[in-house]
């Protein structure tokens, strides 16, 4: 089938090169030029597994092209997928104006009926604004008016793993307009997805508003399971519980299920944070309150400070001369993405308080250094007490502590002799509970985890090296 995609984003160029390699003829377009000539040469501007690989061999195979015109992507294709941004506002809803400047021009060049899918994440309603959009385009541009029907088809890939969500998709969710055209675009899609519904259907019809909310409820769900793990995990470390028997327990229930159960240091990234305020936002427009939503969002700011507090309840909360080594970055691993990272907020305030940090992500680094030079209001090259290393042992050069904060591989299963040679003190926060606290106790480490009966833990003294250490460098 003739596609059109418009948005080299990461939503955008991951549904561009799985339609490709379904075998259609994919035309990418993204008003970004230097983006487009990156791709065109064979290049890839976002980090996520897999994905170059697939971008080329279509490229090669000549079904996929990119470009910056629309005119050309819109007369080629009977389906049109918006896979633009829709970042949020100061007050928490998603700015629609690069979706309805994508309708705008998309309407400038109909020439006969058309399938536009939307993709990004869009309050309800929009698909109408969309339409409406569409409409006054085209009169505008004074030609005969076609017909489009406005779709919406939300994508649920997670970063990481995006190209096996969307080729082995769970569900996939497809709000049509009623009457004729409603009809048309069913039979259009139908057939584009139809490969994923060999054995077993996995389309779910709906009406277009119904669709634009699943996706919110999808995502403000997963976020609240998270938010629920971590206020349960709290509670654990007061009673002596272990939050990871906790979570074996009630993922088993299979009216449950196991996943997004894993407490932590928050979560982060472009989709929850950002989609839960959304949401909250888009009832209170309408004179509702949902309070669970809000409540989820506030639990989460909250945990981005849980291990703070640990490390302030071990050392105390002017941390002036002591060193931490911290492993991790991005927001979660496989991806570059430092959007919301908790590890932001553990920083500046590690920082604040008179820390000195040696920092590793293995992959995060360059998207890192933005991030934190905009929090701290200056480029990190500038702050001393900031250091972003190579090497996971580096990190740990005389530190008084490591904190884990994203659970990328190379940290599940370290060296833990070398660890401790290389720390001036054994002593782990795990923010990602990767480690088994009793064999890190056999090994001599003081450990504290998410809810993993830290009570022992934090109630140790601060060991005699880092006193001594703090006495040296800060005396009176
Ligand atoms: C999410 C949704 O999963 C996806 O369907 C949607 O399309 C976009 O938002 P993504 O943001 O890529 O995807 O990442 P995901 O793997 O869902 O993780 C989100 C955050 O939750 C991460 O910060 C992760 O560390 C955290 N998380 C996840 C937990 O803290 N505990 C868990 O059990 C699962």
């Amino acid at each position: 089938m003739k596609i059109a995609v418009v948005g080299a984003g990461y939503v955008g160029l991951v549904t561009a090169a799985c339609l490709a390699e379904l075998g259609n003829d994919v035309m990418c377009i993204d008003k970004d030029h230097g983006r487009v000539a990156l791709l065109q040469a064979g290049g890839v501007p976002i980090y996520e597994p897999g994905l170059d690989d697939w971008v080329q061999r279509n490229q090669h195979a000549g079904r996929l092209r990119f470009g910056t015109a629309m005119a050309p992507a819109v007369t080629h294709a009977e389906l049109i997928f918006i896979a633009v941004g829709t970042p949020p506002q100061e007050d928490g809803s998603a700015d629609l104006q690069h979706v309805l400047a994508v309708a705008q021009h998309i309407g400038q060049h109909l020439n006969g009926f058309k399938v536009v899918v939307n993709k990004s994440t869009v309050p309800v309603g929009t698909a109408r604004q969309v339409e409406r959009v569409l409409h006054e385009a085209q009169q505008t541009r004074g030609t005969c008016v076609h017909e489009v029907a406005v779709v919406s088809n939300p994508e649920f890939l997670k970063e990481g793993a995006a190209i096996h969500d969307f080729m082995h998709p769970d569900r996939i969710v497809i709000g049509l307009p009623e009457g004729a055209t409603g009809d048309r675009a069913r039979t259009l899609l139908a057939r584009l997805y139809a490969p994923f519904n060999r054995h077993h259907e996995r389309t779910v019809w709906m009406d277009v508003a119904s669709a634009e909310l699943t996706k919110y409820a999808s995502n403000a769900m997963l976020a609240m399971r998270i938010s629920f793990m971590n206020e349960v995990a709290l509670l654990a470390d007061a009673v002596g519980a272990d939050i990871d028997a906790v979570r074996r327990g009630v993922g088993a229930d299979s009216r449950i299920g196991p996943s997004f159960l894993y407490a932590g240091t928050g979560y982060g990234g472009s989709c929850f944070p950002k989609d839960t305020r959304a949401l909250a936002h888009s009832a209170a427009g309408h004179g509702l309150r949902m309070r669970l939503v809000e409540a989820t969002e506030a639990v989460n700011a909250a945990q981005k400070q849980v291990l703070v507090q640990q490390v302030c309840g071990r050392f105390g909360g002017d941390l002036r001369g002591l060193r931490f080594g911290i492993w991790g970055l991005a927001f979660k691993p496989n991806t570059n993405d430092m959007r919301e990272a908790p590890s932001r907020t553990v920083i500046a305030e590690l920082l604040a308080r008179g820390a000195e940090l040696q920092v590793h992500d293995p992959v995060a680094t360059s998207e890192a250094r933005r991030a934190l030079s905009q929090d701290l209001g200056r480029p990190v090259a500038e702050i001393d007490s900031l250091r972003f290393v190579d090497e996971p042992l580096d990190a740990l050069l005389a530190v008084d502590a490591l904190l884990v904060l994203t659970e990328w591989k190379c940290f599940h299963h370290p060296d833990f002799a070398a660890m401790a040679q290389h720390m001036r003190a054994p002593i782990i926060f795990d923010g990602r509970n990767l480690y088994d606290p009793a064999q890190l106790q056999a090994l001599g480490f003081v450990y504290q985890g998410i809810g993993r009966r830290n009570q022992a833990a934090s109630r140790a003294r601060v060991s005699p090296q880092a006193e001594t250490h703090r006495r040296v460098a800060h005396p009176g």
